[in-house]
């Protein structure tokens, strides 16, 4: 016998952030993706100091929130014009290889093309993700993380 839960039928939908209502669920969906990078006090200080709420989205589905594609308005020194950070990037495990992480992944290159020259973000060696977005993005900088862009 197979099942199929019901909100793997759905579509998820990409929301804005509520910071108040959002950002403890948040920042426990970043304990669980990325859980060998800090502990939930760094991640929670992080975010809270780093992120542009209003940039930034969450992946619902079932009124749940599954994924973030976190932005911060930052230039990276090495790069001409202005430029948007995308903080962090992920989805739970249980909801990949569904195209769901691509809605995230593709969110900000059709809605920060008329605000922003570029994207970059960082990437920790230990994810080993960098063949992921050294398909949409150029190195600038490796040391122990990659820095990644592309012009928007
Ligand atoms: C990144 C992530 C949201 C993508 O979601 P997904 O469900 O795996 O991806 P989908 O099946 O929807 O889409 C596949 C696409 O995602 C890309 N992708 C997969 N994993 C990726 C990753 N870790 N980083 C960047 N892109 C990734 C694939 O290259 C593929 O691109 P293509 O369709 O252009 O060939 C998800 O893998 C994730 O949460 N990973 C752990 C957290 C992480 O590594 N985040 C990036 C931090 S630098």
């Amino acid at each position: 016998m197979i099942i199929i839960f019901e909100k793997y039928l759905q579509t998820p939908t990409i929301e804005s952030i509520d910071y108040n209502k959002d950002f403890d669920d948040v920042v426990n969906l970043m304990d669980i993706i990325f859980p060998d990078t800090a502990d939930d006090d760094w991640h929670r200080e992080y975010l809270d100091e780093i992120v542009d709420w209003n940039l930034s989205v969450k992946l619902v589905v079932d009124g749940e929130i599954i994924g973030f594609n976190l932005f911060s308005e930052h230039d990276y020194p090495k790069l001409d014009g202005n430029g948007v950070h995308c903080v962090a990037l992920g989805i739970l495990p249980e909801y990949r290889d569904m195209g769901w992480g691509k809605m995230l992944i593709n969110y900000p290159y059709e809605k920060f093309k008329n605000k922003y020259d570029y994207l970059w973000a960082q990437h920790f060696k230990h994810l080993n993700n960098i063949h992921h977005w050294a398909k949409r993005h150029k190195v600038v900088d490796e040391g122990p993380i990659y820095v990644t862009y592309t012009y928007l």
